[in-house]
Protein backbone atom coordinates (compact mmCIF):
# COMPACT_ATOMS: atom_id res chain seq x y z
CA UNK A 1 0.00 0.00 0.00
CA UNK A 2 0.90 3.47 -0.70
CA UNK A 3 2.05 6.02 2.33
CA UNK A 4 -0.94 8.27 1.43
CA UNK A 5 -3.30 5.49 1.68
CA UNK A 6 -1.53 4.10 4.92
CA UNK A 7 -1.71 7.53 6.50
CA UNK A 8 -5.10 7.91 5.53
CA UNK A 9 -6.07 4.75 6.90
CA UNK A 10 -4.41 5.31 10.48
CA UNK A 11 -6.72 8.49 10.67
CA UNK A 12 -8.87 7.83 14.18
CA UNK A 13 -11.06 10.81 13.12
CA UNK A 14 -14.83 9.76 12.93
CA UNK A 15 -15.53 12.46 10.51
CA UNK A 16 -14.24 15.75 9.25
CA UNK A 17 -16.30 18.85 9.01
CA UNK A 18 -14.14 21.94 9.06
CA UNK A 19 -16.33 24.35 7.20
CA UNK A 20 -19.72 26.56 9.29
CA UNK A 21 -22.68 25.70 6.49
CA UNK A 22 -25.13 28.15 5.86
CA UNK A 23 -28.53 28.23 3.31
CA UNK A 24 -29.43 31.15 1.94
CA UNK A 25 -32.66 31.46 -0.60
CA UNK A 26 -30.84 34.00 -3.02
CA UNK A 27 -27.60 35.48 -3.14
CA UNK A 28 -28.86 38.61 -1.42
CA UNK A 29 -29.48 37.03 1.40
CA UNK A 30 -26.08 35.75 1.53
CA UNK A 31 -24.35 38.85 0.72
CA UNK A 32 -26.29 40.78 3.28
CA UNK A 33 -25.55 38.47 6.43
CA UNK A 34 -21.77 38.62 4.97
CA UNK A 35 -21.92 42.14 4.84
CA UNK A 36 -19.91 41.71 1.05
CA UNK A 37 -17.92 44.66 0.83
CA UNK A 38 -14.72 45.79 -1.09
CA UNK A 39 -12.33 44.07 0.63
CA UNK A 40 -14.29 41.08 -0.65
CA UNK A 41 -13.14 39.12 -3.92
CA UNK A 42 -15.99 37.11 -5.80
CA UNK A 43 -14.58 34.58 -8.28
CA UNK A 44 -17.29 32.88 -10.83
CA UNK A 45 -18.84 33.51 -14.37
CA UNK A 46 -20.29 36.20 -16.35
CA UNK A 47 -23.41 33.98 -16.95
CA UNK A 48 -24.31 33.30 -13.11
CA UNK A 49 -23.03 36.97 -12.27
CA UNK A 50 -26.09 38.25 -14.37
CA UNK A 51 -28.83 36.48 -13.34
CA UNK A 52 -28.13 36.79 -9.82
CA UNK A 53 -25.89 39.29 -8.55
CA UNK A 54 -25.59 42.46 -10.79
CA UNK A 55 -28.91 43.53 -9.64
CA UNK A 56 -27.36 44.12 -5.97
CA UNK A 57 -24.52 46.62 -7.10
CA UNK A 58 -22.11 45.71 -4.59
CA UNK A 59 -18.35 47.01 -3.89
CA UNK A 60 -16.76 43.65 -4.13
CA UNK A 61 -14.52 42.89 -6.73
CA UNK A 62 -15.72 40.44 -9.44
CA UNK A 63 -13.78 38.44 -11.15
CA UNK A 64 -14.83 35.98 -14.13
CA UNK A 65 -12.79 32.50 -14.46
CA UNK A 66 -13.18 32.84 -18.25
CA UNK A 67 -10.97 36.37 -18.44
CA UNK A 68 -7.99 34.36 -17.48
CA UNK A 69 -8.75 30.69 -19.17
CA UNK A 70 -11.68 28.60 -19.39
CA UNK A 71 -12.19 24.40 -18.35
CA UNK A 72 -10.13 23.21 -15.91
CA UNK A 73 -7.65 24.55 -13.81
CA UNK A 74 -4.11 24.47 -15.21
CA UNK A 75 -0.70 25.73 -14.19
CA UNK A 76 -0.54 28.26 -16.19
CA UNK A 77 -4.39 29.78 -15.51
CA UNK A 78 -3.61 29.90 -11.96
CA UNK A 79 -0.50 32.06 -12.76
CA UNK A 80 -2.66 34.01 -14.74
CA UNK A 81 -5.58 34.31 -11.94
CA UNK A 82 -2.54 35.68 -9.19
CA UNK A 83 -1.83 38.26 -11.70
CA UNK A 84 -5.34 39.21 -12.44
CA UNK A 85 -6.46 39.11 -8.73
CA UNK A 86 -3.18 40.90 -6.62
CA UNK A 87 -2.59 39.46 -3.05
CA UNK A 88 -3.18 42.36 -0.98
CA UNK A 89 -6.28 43.72 -2.89
CA UNK A 90 -8.70 41.66 -0.95
CA UNK A 91 -9.01 39.71 2.37
CA UNK A 92 -12.00 37.38 1.89
CA UNK A 93 -12.56 35.07 -1.37
CA UNK A 94 -15.84 33.67 -2.41
CA UNK A 95 -15.99 31.13 -4.78
CA UNK A 96 -19.61 31.20 -6.34
CA UNK A 97 -19.13 28.03 -9.46
CA UNK A 98 -18.45 24.62 -10.10
CA UNK A 99 -15.82 22.64 -8.69
CA UNK A 100 -13.07 24.63 -10.91
CA UNK A 101 -14.11 27.69 -9.10
CA UNK A 102 -13.79 26.30 -5.80
CA UNK A 103 -10.85 24.80 -6.57
CA UNK A 104 -9.36 28.18 -7.92
CA UNK A 105 -10.59 30.00 -4.73
CA UNK A 106 -8.92 27.19 -2.09
CA UNK A 107 -5.64 28.52 -3.92
CA UNK A 108 -6.25 32.47 -3.75
CA UNK A 109 -6.83 31.85 0.28
CA UNK A 110 -2.99 30.49 0.63
CA UNK A 111 -0.01 32.38 0.46
CA UNK A 112 1.46 32.89 -2.88
CA UNK A 113 4.02 30.15 -3.61
CA UNK A 114 7.42 31.32 -5.87
CA UNK A 115 5.31 28.94 -8.68
CA UNK A 116 2.19 26.80 -8.88
CA UNK A 117 4.40 23.89 -10.04
CA UNK A 118 6.25 24.04 -6.49
CA UNK A 119 3.19 23.67 -4.99
CA UNK A 120 1.51 21.12 -6.31
CA UNK A 121 4.90 19.05 -6.39
CA UNK A 122 4.76 19.97 -2.85
CA UNK A 123 8.35 21.53 -2.23
CA UNK A 124 6.41 24.82 -1.18
CA UNK A 125 4.20 24.70 1.58
CA UNK A 126 0.32 25.54 2.06
CA UNK A 127 -0.24 28.49 4.08
CA UNK A 128 -3.72 29.34 4.40
CA UNK A 129 -4.11 32.76 5.25
CA UNK A 130 -7.33 34.63 4.13
CA UNK A 131 -11.08 33.45 4.90
CA UNK A 132 -12.66 31.40 1.97
CA UNK A 133 -16.45 31.08 1.44
CA UNK A 134 -17.57 27.99 -0.63
CA UNK A 135 -20.63 28.54 -2.67
CA UNK A 136 -21.43 25.73 -5.10
CA UNK A 137 -23.37 25.76 -8.25
CA UNK A 138 -23.09 22.65 -9.23
CA UNK A 139 -24.42 19.44 -7.56
CA UNK A 140 -21.48 16.87 -7.63
CA UNK A 141 -18.16 17.37 -6.74
CA UNK A 142 -18.59 18.22 -3.04
CA UNK A 143 -15.14 20.45 -3.25
CA UNK A 144 -16.94 23.15 -1.46
CA UNK A 145 -16.08 20.37 2.17
CA UNK A 146 -12.97 18.67 0.47
CA UNK A 147 -9.08 19.34 0.97
CA UNK A 148 -8.18 19.45 -2.26
CA UNK A 149 -7.69 21.50 -5.26
CA UNK A 150 -7.08 19.75 -8.54
CA UNK A 151 -4.81 21.13 -11.52
CA UNK A 152 -3.67 20.15 -15.02
CA UNK A 153 0.10 20.20 -14.29
CA UNK A 154 3.72 19.93 -16.19
CA UNK A 155 4.56 16.55 -15.84
CA UNK A 156 7.43 15.92 -14.05
CA UNK A 157 9.69 12.43 -13.24
CA UNK A 158 13.00 12.15 -10.89
CA UNK A 159 12.48 15.81 -10.45
CA UNK A 160 12.65 16.89 -14.46
CA UNK A 161 9.56 18.24 -16.56
CA UNK A 162 8.63 14.92 -19.19
CA UNK A 163 7.48 17.65 -21.63
CA UNK A 164 3.59 16.01 -21.04
CA UNK A 165 1.10 17.07 -18.71
CA UNK A 166 -0.87 15.09 -15.49
CA UNK A 167 -3.75 15.63 -13.18
CA UNK A 168 -2.59 16.68 -9.73
CA UNK A 169 -4.44 17.36 -6.10
CA UNK A 170 -3.08 19.42 -4.15
CA UNK A 171 -3.87 18.07 -0.26
CA UNK A 172 -4.18 19.84 2.79
CA UNK A 173 -6.63 20.28 5.27
CA UNK A 174 -5.76 23.81 5.65
CA UNK A 175 -7.33 25.00 1.97
CA UNK A 176 -10.45 23.39 2.96
CA UNK A 177 -13.36 26.28 3.10
CA UNK A 178 -14.04 28.12 6.14
CA UNK A 179 -17.77 28.43 5.34
CA UNK A 180 -19.95 27.05 2.68
CA UNK A 181 -23.60 28.18 2.25
CA UNK A 182 -25.50 26.50 -0.37
CA UNK A 183 -28.21 28.28 -2.20
CA UNK A 184 -29.95 26.06 -4.59
CA UNK A 185 -31.53 29.08 -6.26
CA UNK A 186 -28.25 29.75 -8.35
CA UNK A 187 -28.47 26.30 -9.60
CA UNK A 188 -31.59 27.13 -11.87
CA UNK A 189 -29.58 28.36 -14.75
CA UNK A 190 -26.86 25.21 -14.72
CA UNK A 191 -27.92 23.38 -18.30
CA UNK A 192 -29.37 19.81 -17.94
CA UNK A 193 -26.45 17.90 -18.66
CA UNK A 194 -23.90 19.41 -16.60
CA UNK A 195 -26.58 18.90 -13.77
CA UNK A 196 -27.13 15.16 -14.80
CA UNK A 197 -23.37 14.29 -14.75
CA UNK A 198 -22.81 16.36 -11.30
CA UNK A 199 -25.25 14.53 -9.63
CA UNK A 200 -24.46 11.21 -10.85
CA UNK A 201 -20.97 12.41 -10.07
CA UNK A 202 -22.16 12.95 -6.23
CA UNK A 203 -24.01 9.63 -6.41
CA UNK A 204 -20.73 7.64 -7.16
CA UNK A 205 -19.35 9.73 -3.96
CA UNK A 206 -22.13 8.50 -1.73
CA UNK A 207 -21.67 5.08 -2.85
CA UNK A 208 -18.17 4.55 -3.11
CA UNK A 209 -17.74 6.17 0.48
CA UNK A 210 -20.46 3.42 1.40
CA UNK A 211 -18.64 0.58 0.18
CA UNK A 212 -14.81 1.78 1.47
CA UNK A 213 -14.05 -1.37 2.62
CA UNK A 214 -11.34 0.28 5.96
CA UNK A 215 -11.76 4.17 5.80
CA UNK A 216 -16.01 4.43 6.37
CA UNK A 217 -16.67 5.32 9.74
CA UNK A 218 -20.77 4.99 11.34
CA UNK A 219 -20.90 8.77 10.57
CA UNK A 220 -19.59 8.67 7.22
CA UNK A 221 -21.88 6.06 6.58
CA UNK A 222 -25.00 7.93 7.91
CA UNK A 223 -24.04 10.97 5.36
CA UNK A 224 -23.45 8.43 2.39
CA UNK A 225 -26.82 6.98 2.93
CA UNK A 226 -28.63 10.14 2.79
CA UNK A 227 -27.10 11.52 0.15
CA UNK A 228 -28.02 8.41 -1.82
CA UNK A 229 -31.57 8.61 -0.98
CA UNK A 230 -31.88 12.10 -1.85
CA UNK A 231 -30.76 11.51 -4.93
CA UNK A 232 -32.35 8.54 -6.00
CA UNK A 233 -35.20 10.15 -4.95
CA UNK A 234 -34.61 13.05 -7.55
CA UNK A 235 -33.10 10.40 -10.05
CA UNK A 236 -36.93 8.34 -9.44
CA UNK A 237 -38.50 11.63 -10.61
CA UNK A 238 -36.52 12.41 -13.49
CA UNK A 239 -36.79 8.85 -14.58
CA UNK A 240 -40.72 9.65 -14.91
CA UNK A 241 -41.82 12.74 -15.60
CA UNK A 242 -38.63 13.78 -17.49
CA UNK A 243 -35.76 16.64 -17.22
CA UNK A 244 -37.72 19.25 -15.37
CA UNK A 245 -38.50 17.64 -12.48
CA UNK A 246 -35.47 18.33 -11.14
CA UNK A 247 -36.24 22.47 -10.89
CA UNK A 248 -38.38 22.23 -7.72
CA UNK A 249 -36.07 19.60 -5.90
CA UNK A 250 -32.54 21.24 -6.61
CA UNK A 251 -32.13 22.37 -2.55
CA UNK A 252 -32.00 18.27 -2.30
CA UNK A 253 -29.49 18.12 -5.04
CA UNK A 254 -26.77 20.56 -3.24
CA UNK A 255 -27.54 19.18 0.16
CA UNK A 256 -26.88 15.65 -0.93
CA UNK A 257 -23.88 16.31 -3.00
CA UNK A 258 -22.24 18.35 -0.02
CA UNK A 259 -23.39 14.92 2.24
CA UNK A 260 -21.72 12.86 -0.04
CA UNK A 261 -18.96 15.27 0.20
CA UNK A 262 -18.24 14.93 3.81
CA UNK A 263 -18.95 11.15 3.47
CA UNK A 264 -15.84 10.80 0.75
CA UNK A 265 -13.35 13.38 2.62
CA UNK A 266 -13.31 10.39 5.36
CA UNK A 267 -14.27 7.22 3.55
CA UNK A 268 -12.52 8.19 0.14
CA UNK A 269 -13.62 7.01 -3.42
CA UNK A 270 -12.45 4.25 -4.79
CA UNK A 271 -12.40 2.11 -8.03
CA UNK A 272 -14.78 4.27 -10.00
CA UNK A 273 -12.56 6.91 -10.08
CA UNK A 274 -9.63 5.41 -10.27
CA UNK A 275 -10.34 4.12 -13.19
CA UNK A 276 -12.14 7.30 -14.92
CA UNK A 277 -9.08 9.27 -14.68
CA UNK A 278 -6.93 8.35 -17.44
CA UNK A 279 -10.24 8.59 -19.38
CA UNK A 280 -11.12 12.39 -18.09
CA UNK A 281 -6.86 13.32 -18.53
CA UNK A 282 -6.64 11.86 -21.78
CA UNK A 283 -9.83 12.38 -23.59
CA UNK A 284 -11.09 15.74 -22.10
CA UNK A 285 -14.69 13.26 -20.55
CA UNK A 286 -16.60 15.96 -17.99
CA UNK A 287 -15.56 14.10 -14.53
CA UNK A 288 -19.23 12.95 -13.54
CA UNK A 289 -19.63 11.30 -17.28
CA UNK A 290 -16.36 9.82 -17.27
CA UNK A 291 -17.07 8.05 -14.00
CA UNK A 292 -20.97 7.29 -14.88
CA UNK A 293 -19.05 5.68 -18.04
CA UNK A 294 -17.72 3.00 -15.79
CA UNK A 295 -19.92 2.96 -12.68
CA UNK A 296 -22.41 0.11 -13.44
CA UNK A 297 -19.78 -1.95 -15.39
CA UNK A 298 -17.72 -1.91 -11.19
CA UNK A 299 -20.80 -2.69 -9.39
CA UNK A 300 -21.70 -5.98 -11.68
CA UNK A 301 -17.92 -6.81 -10.79
CA UNK A 302 -18.52 -6.13 -7.21
CA UNK A 303 -21.67 -8.29 -7.47
CA UNK A 304 -19.93 -11.08 -8.35
CA UNK A 305 -17.38 -11.07 -6.02
CA UNK A 306 -19.61 -10.72 -2.82
CA UNK A 307 -23.19 -10.04 -3.32
CA UNK A 308 -23.94 -9.69 -0.21
CA UNK A 309 -22.64 -7.50 3.00
CA UNK A 310 -22.05 -3.64 1.87
CA UNK A 311 -23.01 -4.40 -1.53
CA UNK A 312 -26.13 -6.25 -0.09
CA UNK A 313 -27.15 -2.90 2.04
CA UNK A 314 -26.67 -0.87 -0.83
CA UNK A 315 -28.93 -3.06 -2.87
CA UNK A 316 -31.28 -2.86 -0.27
CA UNK A 317 -31.21 1.27 -0.17
CA UNK A 318 -31.75 1.36 -3.88
CA UNK A 319 -34.34 -1.17 -4.18
CA UNK A 320 -36.48 1.06 -1.09
CA UNK A 321 -35.77 4.08 -2.94
CA UNK A 322 -36.58 3.11 -6.59
CA UNK A 323 -39.24 0.78 -5.59
CA UNK A 324 -38.13 -2.37 -6.87
CA UNK A 325 -36.69 -5.70 -5.19
CA UNK A 326 -33.11 -6.46 -3.76
CA UNK A 327 -32.43 -8.74 -6.45
CA UNK A 328 -33.30 -5.99 -9.19
CA UNK A 329 -31.71 -3.48 -7.56
CA UNK A 330 -28.82 -3.20 -9.85
CA UNK A 331 -30.63 -3.47 -12.90
CA UNK A 332 -33.27 -1.09 -11.90
CA UNK A 333 -30.74 1.28 -10.79
CA UNK A 334 -29.25 1.27 -14.56
CA UNK A 335 -32.13 1.84 -16.14
CA UNK A 336 -33.08 4.73 -13.86
CA UNK A 337 -29.61 6.13 -14.89
CA UNK A 338 -29.71 5.49 -18.29
CA UNK A 339 -33.59 7.92 -18.45
CA UNK A 340 -31.10 10.45 -16.42
CA UNK A 341 -28.03 10.56 -18.61
CA UNK A 342 -27.67 8.31 -22.22
CA UNK A 343 -24.94 5.53 -21.14
CA UNK A 344 -21.83 5.72 -24.11
CA UNK A 345 -19.61 3.23 -24.91
CA UNK A 346 -16.22 4.00 -23.89
CA UNK A 347 -14.81 4.55 -27.85
CA UNK A 348 -16.88 7.30 -28.32
CA UNK A 349 -15.28 9.41 -26.14
CA UNK A 350 -12.01 7.95 -28.23
CA UNK A 351 -10.97 5.56 -26.21
CA UNK A 352 -9.05 3.00 -28.10
CA UNK A 353 -8.19 -0.88 -28.05
CA UNK A 354 -4.90 -0.11 -27.06
CA UNK A 355 -6.36 1.57 -23.94
CA UNK A 356 -7.88 -1.70 -22.54
CA UNK A 357 -4.28 -2.72 -21.77
CA UNK A 358 -2.87 0.65 -21.55
CA UNK A 359 -5.08 2.24 -18.73
CA UNK A 360 -4.85 -0.18 -16.43
CA UNK A 361 -0.88 0.06 -16.02
CA UNK A 362 -1.28 3.63 -15.53
CA UNK A 363 -3.88 3.15 -12.99
CA UNK A 364 -1.79 0.97 -10.99
CA UNK A 365 1.14 3.56 -10.93
CA UNK A 366 -0.84 6.65 -10.24
CA UNK A 367 -3.80 5.73 -8.33
CA UNK A 368 -3.20 3.68 -5.15
CA UNK A 369 -5.00 6.07 -2.97
CA UNK A 370 -8.38 5.49 -4.69
CA UNK A 371 -7.72 1.41 -5.74
CA UNK A 372 -6.40 0.53 -1.87
CA UNK A 373 -10.17 1.48 -1.50
CA UNK A 374 -11.86 -1.20 -3.88
CA UNK A 375 -14.80 -2.75 -2.31
CA UNK A 376 -13.26 -5.77 -4.68
CA UNK A 377 -9.67 -6.33 -4.71
CA UNK A 378 -8.40 -4.95 -7.99
CA UNK A 379 -5.71 -6.34 -10.30
CA UNK A 380 -4.57 -4.82 -13.83
CA UNK A 381 -6.64 -7.78 -15.51
CA UNK A 382 -9.78 -7.03 -13.54
CA UNK A 383 -9.51 -3.28 -15.02
CA UNK A 384 -8.69 -4.68 -18.26
CA UNK A 385 -11.94 -6.73 -18.28
CA UNK A 386 -14.05 -4.28 -17.19
CA UNK A 387 -13.11 -1.20 -19.81
CA UNK A 388 -12.78 -4.20 -22.51
CA UNK A 389 -16.28 -4.82 -21.45
CA UNK A 390 -17.38 -0.58 -21.44
CA UNK A 391 -15.35 -0.67 -24.36
N1 LIG B 1 -11.59 19.53 -4.99
C1 LIG B 1 -12.29 18.46 -5.10
O1 LIG B 1 -12.58 17.81 -4.10
C2 LIG B 1 -12.76 18.02 -6.45
C3 LIG B 1 -13.43 16.80 -6.58
C4 LIG B 1 -13.85 16.42 -7.85
C5 LIG B 1 -13.62 17.24 -8.95
N2 LIG B 1 -12.95 18.42 -8.78
C6 LIG B 1 -12.72 19.34 -9.92
O2 LIG B 1 -13.92 20.04 -10.14
C7 LIG B 1 -14.06 20.30 -11.54
C8 LIG B 1 -15.39 19.75 -12.02
O3 LIG B 1 -16.40 20.39 -11.32
P1 LIG B 1 -17.90 20.47 -11.85
O4 LIG B 1 -18.39 19.12 -12.21
O5 LIG B 1 -18.65 21.26 -10.86
O6 LIG B 1 -17.72 21.21 -13.22
P2 LIG B 1 -17.30 22.67 -13.63
O7 LIG B 1 -16.84 23.48 -12.49
O8 LIG B 1 -16.36 22.52 -14.77
O9 LIG B 1 -18.71 23.19 -14.14
C9 LIG B 1 -19.38 22.51 -15.19
C10 LIG B 1 -19.90 23.50 -16.23
O10 LIG B 1 -21.09 24.08 -15.74
C11 LIG B 1 -20.98 25.51 -15.78
N3 LIG B 1 -21.80 25.99 -14.65
C12 LIG B 1 -21.56 25.78 -13.33
N4 LIG B 1 -22.56 26.29 -12.60
C13 LIG B 1 -23.44 26.86 -13.46
C14 LIG B 1 -24.68 27.54 -13.29
N5 LIG B 1 -25.22 27.71 -12.09
N6 LIG B 1 -25.31 27.98 -14.38
C15 LIG B 1 -24.78 27.77 -15.62
N7 LIG B 1 -23.64 27.11 -15.85
C16 LIG B 1 -22.97 26.68 -14.78
C17 LIG B 1 -19.51 25.77 -15.65
O11 LIG B 1 -19.14 27.03 -16.13
C18 LIG B 1 -18.94 24.64 -16.51
O12 LIG B 1 -18.99 24.95 -17.87
C19 LIG B 1 -12.89 19.69 -12.22
O13 LIG B 1 -11.92 20.71 -12.41
C20 LIG B 1 -12.40 18.65 -11.21
O14 LIG B 1 -11.02 18.39 -11.34
C21 LIG B 1 -12.53 18.82 -7.56
FE1 LIG C 1 -16.08 12.72 -8.33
Amino acid sequence: MDSFSASLMKDKREIIIAPTIYKFQNFGEFAQEFALGERDVVLTNEFIYKPFMEQYNLACTYVFQETFGAGEPSEAMIETMYERIPYDSYDRVIAIGGGAIMDLCKLLGCKRPSSVHELYFKREPVVHEKEVIAIPTTCGTGSEVTNISVAIVKDEKDGKLTGGETKLGLVSDDIIPNKVCLIPDLLKTLPYKPFAASAIDALIHATESFLSPHRKTVTSEMYSVKAMEMILEGFRRIALEGPDARLDYLGEYVTASLYAGIAFLKAGCATVHGMSFPLGGTYHVPHGESNYALFSKILEVYDEYQPDGELGKFKEIVARCLGCTKADALRTLNVTLEKVLPLKPLHEYGFTEADITGFPVSVMENQQRLITNSYRPMTKELMERIYRECF
